[in-house]
């Protein structure tokens, strides 16, 4: 498998898929809405689509038919760039049979390349950054009176905390609720500085208010979804000054309480963990309630001091190992991923190795993987050379993936033979009578549907398993976990 083949909850997933609303008779004009990247661009559509809608838009899943085409776009690699380009090339030419046709980038790619998209490239009508979307029925309208649109500006404060999104192409099931905007970090290689903006985090009544509507409506899981999300506060600023004496601090500990408490039956998930920023008072929290997954994504990116170092990552290997042993002294269960990047600026064979050995005392459930991709404006840009040759960063990617390979059907193996409390999402891609969920763990596991139904819990004897994907059935046992 190469990294293009790997959807990730923070970072890029390859394919753009189109969204879409149920249909609503009294919209006349379609939007076509695509949406790349991570799961905060995915919760973003979501956003789009409401604003949209309240304008008059219902979503489409066929371009032909669109008035609108948005495509909301990741910028995290050049190949995610590169995939758009080609997008839009198409669109290009379907707006010569459809003059009216309005076409339009949104997202981190459109932050990152401004009026270039339009003046030197034009392949669209319409740039839209992350923090002007409620601009987009404006920008519209603009562009249908003859001019080509642009709002990029970068928002402090702008969190669309009241905004109900649309569940885009929903299971009824699980949802994510963004709980942050932005990211403060400098991490060297990293773009998301740049298209997202500042640190902000929303309001924890309006996030606890969209869990409540989320589990009244039938979902019984949410991700909580920030850049850093250990770093996520209200009302106290960077510096620990407390902005309202009369109102509580919320810090993410307190956060994940909060949202826990909506309904034992509700599961709560997050990403991104940070190492720097990950304290023992989350872990504690999580450990409190049943109802908090026993899964941590925690991306380490490199094994080696030193280039975490060069990273900007604000920890080291012995660091990150003191947090992964703080989540098992703490939830000894815990299941962990991570990201991890091959080939960053002069990383050498034994700085590689390091990653490797890390890999091997940590056996990671799962991982995102990538070769080091130089970004525009970054610190690595300006700062190092990007002097790994492409086939030296690909043959250390491969060597990571296998390792990765073999630890994943271990820790898949090492679940067979328990009894787990599953969470039904629907229906198995591969067999119609069979239904798929997921462990606290976040492992899939298939079974025979019985008389089980999406949105409930089951209890599911696991006795099988391949190398990602567990096999079992419905008792009446307890669970193990
Ligand atoms: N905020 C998250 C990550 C967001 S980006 C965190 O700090 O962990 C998702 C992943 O994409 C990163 O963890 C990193 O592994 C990868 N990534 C980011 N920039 C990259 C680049 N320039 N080249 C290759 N991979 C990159
Ligand atoms: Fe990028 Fe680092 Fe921020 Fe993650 S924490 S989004 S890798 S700068
Ligand atoms: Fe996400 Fe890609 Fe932007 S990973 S934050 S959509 S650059």
């Amino acid at each position: 498998m190469d990294s293009g083949d790997q959807k990730e909850l923070l970072g890029e997933s390859f394919q753009g898929t189109p969204t879409v609303v149920p249909g609503q008779p009294t919209h006349t004009r379609k939007l076509y809405l695509e949406s790349y990247g991570c799961q905060m661009n995915f919760s973003d559509s979501e956003i789009v689509a409401s604003i949209l809608s309240d304008a008059g838009f219902s979503t489409t899943r066929d371009e032909d038919e669109a008035d609108l085409i948005l495509l909301n776009t990741c910028a995290i690699r050049e190949n995610a760039e590169q995939r758009v380009r080609t997008r839009l090339r198409q669109f290009k030419q379907a707006k010569r049979a459809r003059p009216h046709l309005v076409v339009g980038v949104l997202g981190c790619m459109a932050e990152r390349l401004k009026e270039s998209l339009l003046e030197q490239e034009k392949l669209v009508d319409l740039v839209v950054g992350p923090d002007a979307y409620r601009d987009i029925p404006n920008l519209v309208e603009q562009v249908h009176g003859g001019q080509k649109a642009v709002n990029v500006l970068l928002s402090r404060e702008e969190t669309y905390a009241e905004i109900s999104p649309v569940r885009l192409d929903a299971n009824g099931v699980t949802a994510f609720i963004s709980i942050m905007r932005g990211c403060d970090n400098m991490c060297s290689f990293c773009v998301v500085p740049f298209t997202r903006g500042r640190e902000r985090s929303r309001d924890p009544a309006s996030i606890v208010r969209e869990a409540h509507e989320l589990f009244d409506a039938g979902y019984r899981e949410v991700t909580l979804l920030g850049q850093n999300v250990d770093s996520y506060k209200w009302n106290i600023d960077n510096k620990g000054v407390i902005k309202d004496d009369s109102q509580p601090v919320v810090r993410f500990a307190e956060l994940i309480d909060r949202v826990a408490q909506v309904n034992p039956d509700l599961r709560v998930r997050f990403s991104t963990s940070h190492p720097k920023d990950m304290t023992d008072d989350v872990l504690e929290i999580m450990a409190q309630h049943e109802n908090v997954c026993k899964y941590i994504h925690l991306p380490v990116q490199s094994g080696n001091s030193d280039v975490l170092k060069r990273m900007n990552r604000g920890y080291t290997r012995e660091w990150y190992l003191d947090r992964i042993a703080a989540i098992h002294r703490i939830m000894p269960d815990c299941a962990t991923s991570t990201d991890i990047i091959s080939g960053f600026c002069g990383e050498t064979e034994e700085e590689h190795q390091d990653t490797l050995s890390l890999m091997n005392l940590m056996c990671y459930d799962m991982a995102y993987m990538f070769s080091y991709s130089e970004r525009p404006r970054t610190l690595a840009q300006r700062k190092y050379e990007n002097d790994v040759p492409p086939e030296v960063k690909s043959r250390r990617l491969q060597e990571i993936l296998a390792v990765q390979k073999v630890h994943a059907a271990n820790r898949t193996k090492s679940y067979v033979g328990r009894t787990y409390r599953v969470l039904v999402e629907g229906t198995s891609k591969k067999k119609e009578d069979q239904f798929f969920g997921r462990t606290t763990y976040n492992t899939v596991v298939v079974f025979p549907k019985e008389n089980a139904k999406p949105g409930t819990y089951v209890n599911v004897h696991v006795h099988n398993c391949t190398p990602v994907t567990l096999i079992g059935e419905i008792t009446q046992e307890q669970p193990s976990a």
